[in-house]
C-alpha cells in the first residue's frame, strides 16, 4: 500500500458545468453533484433557456461558487475570459444543438459560449435532443468539426425522450459523464498506477460428497470487469475466482473453489492492497465434513448438516489497514438499502454495492447491472441499468475517490 494523506480524485481541478436548456438539464444537477463529491471545485454556467428547465438555486446550493448565467450581471467585467483561462476543464451537459452550432461557428451568444471560446482548457460536449435533430446533417456535421478540435464528446443513448418519443438523443448517464470527465482530467493509466486492487469473483462451491456441491448462481461477470477496469487503470490486479473467463495478462487469476479456499487467498494479498472488492457470492454455509465417495441413492435420503463458513469480508474488516478500501457486494431481493447499511456495520467496509438481483436485467448471469453504492458515510448514489463494465467504472470510480491520496 502506498503511504498517504486524504484527497479525492479530482481534488484541485476547476470545472465549469455549461448548462443549455435541454429537458435533460435536470440530470446535470446530478453531474455537479458527484463532480464536487470527487472533490472538483465546480462553477455552474446555465444559459437563459436552460433556466426555463431548471433553476439557478439548485445549481448554487450544490456548486462550489455562485451559479452564473450572464456576460452582464457579474461584478467580474469579463467573467468569460476569468472563468475560460481558470478551468481545467468545460463540460456542457446537456449540450443542445444550439451550443453546438454557436462553438463550432466560434459565435459568443452569452457567457456559456463566450467562455468556450475563451479557454484553452479541455472540453466535453454531452448532447442530448431528439433523434430527428440529432440526426441532422447539420448536428452531425458541427459535431464532426468540434471532434476534429479535439473537443470530446459523450454520445447520447437511446431511450425514451421528452414527449414519449423512443430513439437516439437521450443524454448519456451521469456515471458516463463523471467518468469522461475524469478520463480527462486524470488519464486512466495513471489513476491507479502504483496501487494494488484485490477482486473476487464468482460463487464458491460447497463440496457435498467428490461429485455434489452446495453453489450459488453467480457468474463471475461483474467481478472479472471490475479486474478489467482496474487493469486498465494501471493497477497491479489479482483476481482471486471461482470460475475461468479470459482476463486481461497483466491479471494474476488465483483459481479456487470453496469459501476456506478463497479466504485462505484473499488473506495472502489483502494486507497490502489499496482496494478489496468483495464481489463473489461466497456460501453461507457449508455442509459438515465432505463424504469421502459419492452418496448412493440406495442408502435413503440424506440427511446433509451444515456449519457457517468464515465470513471473509468481515474478517478483513476486522483487519483493514489505514487507507485501504474494503468494499463488499450485497446481492437482496428486499430491503436492500437498510440490509446494505447494515452489512456496511457489521463487516466494518467502506462501500457495500447492492444489487437488486429480483430486478430485471440485473445481477446473476446477466451481461447488465444496476446498482446502488452505499457509503460508510451514510450517503449512497444510484448507477442505472448498464453493462457490467460501466458498472465496474462506477464502482472503481467511487473507491478511487475514498482512497488515500499516494505520497509519490
Ligand atoms: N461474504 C464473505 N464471506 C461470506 C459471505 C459473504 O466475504 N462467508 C461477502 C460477500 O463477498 C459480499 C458480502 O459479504 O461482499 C455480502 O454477503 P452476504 O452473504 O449477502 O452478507 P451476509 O452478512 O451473509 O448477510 P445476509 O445473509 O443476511 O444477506
Amino acid at each position: 500500500m502506498s503511504e498517504s494523506v486524504a484527497t479525492p480524485i479530482l481534488a484541485g481541478k476547476r470545472i465549469v458545468l455549461g448548462v443549455t436548456g435541454g429537458i435533460a438539464a435536470y440530470k446535470s444537477v446530478e453531474v455537479l453533484r458527484r463532480l464536487v463529491d470527487l472533490g472538483a471545485h465546480v462553477v455552474p454556467v446555465l444559459t437563459t433557456a436552460a433556466l426555463n428547465m431548471v433553476g439557478p438555486t439548485t445549481f448554487t446550493a450544490l456548486a462550489s461558487e455562485r451559479v452564473k448565467m450572464s456576460l452582464w450581471d457579474d461584478p467580474d467585467p469579463i467573467p468569460h475570459t476569468t472563468l475560460g483561462q481558470s478551468a481545467d476543464l468545460i463540460v456542457v451537459c446537456p449540450a443542445t444543438a444550439r451550443i453546438l452550432a454557436d462553438y463550432r461557428m466560434g459565435r459568443s451568444a452569452d457567457l456559456l459560449s463566450a467562455t468556450l471560446i475563451a479557454t484553452v482548457a479541455p472540453v466535453i460536449v454531452c448532447p442530448a435532443m431528439h433523434t430527428e435533430m440529432w440526426d441532422h446533417p447539420a448536428v452531425q456535421e458541427n459535431l464532426q468539426v468540434l471532434g476534429s478540435r479535439g473537443v470530446h464528446i459523450v454520445p447520447p443513448e437511446e431511450g425514451r425522450l421528452a414527449g414519449g418519443d423512443i430513439g437516439k438523443g437521450r443524454l448519456a448517464t451521469p456515471e458516463a459523464v463523471v467518468a469522461a470527465v475524469c478520463d480527462v482530467l486524470v488519464p486512466a493509466r495513471r489513476r491507479l498506477a502504483g496501487r494494488t486492487v484485490l477482486i473476487t469473483a464468482g460463487g464458491t462451491r460447497e463440496p457435498i460428497d467428490p461429485v455434489r456441491y452446495i453453489g450459488n448462481r453467480s457468474s463471475g461477470k461483474q467481478g472479472y470487469a471490475i479486474a478489467r477496469e482496474a487493469d486498465r487503470r494501471g493497477a497491479k490486479v489479482t483476481l482471486v475466482s471461482t470460475v475461468e473467463l479470459p482476463a486481461p495478462a497483466g491479471v494474476e487469476v488465483v483459481t479456487v473453489s470453496t469459501a476456506a479456499e478463497m479466504e485462505r487467498a484473499v488473506k495472502a494479498v489483502a494486507p497490502g492492497a489499496d482496494i478489496v472488492v468483495m464481489s463473489a457470492a461466497v456460501a453461507d454455509f457449508r455442509p459438515v465434513g465432505v463424504a469421502d465417495q459419492k452418496i448412493k441413492k440406495g442408502q435413503g435420503v440424506p440427511q446433509i448438516r451444515l456449519e457457517p463458513t468464515v465470513d471473509i469480508l468481515a474478517g478483513l474488516g476486522a483487519v483493514k489497514p489505514p487507507g485501504q478500501v474494503l468494499v463488499g457486494f450485497a446481492a437482496e431481493t428486499e430491503d436492500l438499502a437498510s440490509n446494505a447499511q447494515d452489512k456496511l456495520r457489521r463487516k466494518n467496509a467502506d462501500m457495500i454495492v447492492a444489487n437488486d438481483v429480483s430486478a430485471p436485467g440485473v445481477g446473476f448471469g446477466h451481461e447488465t447491472n444496476a446498482v446502488t453504492i452505499h457509503r460508510a458515510d451514510g450517503s449512497s448514489v444510484e448507477v442505472a441499468l448498464q453493462s457490467k463494465d460501466a458498472i465496474a467504472a462506477a464502482v472503481l470510480d467511487a473507491a478511487e475517490a475514498l482512497l488515500p491520496a499516494s505520497a509519490g
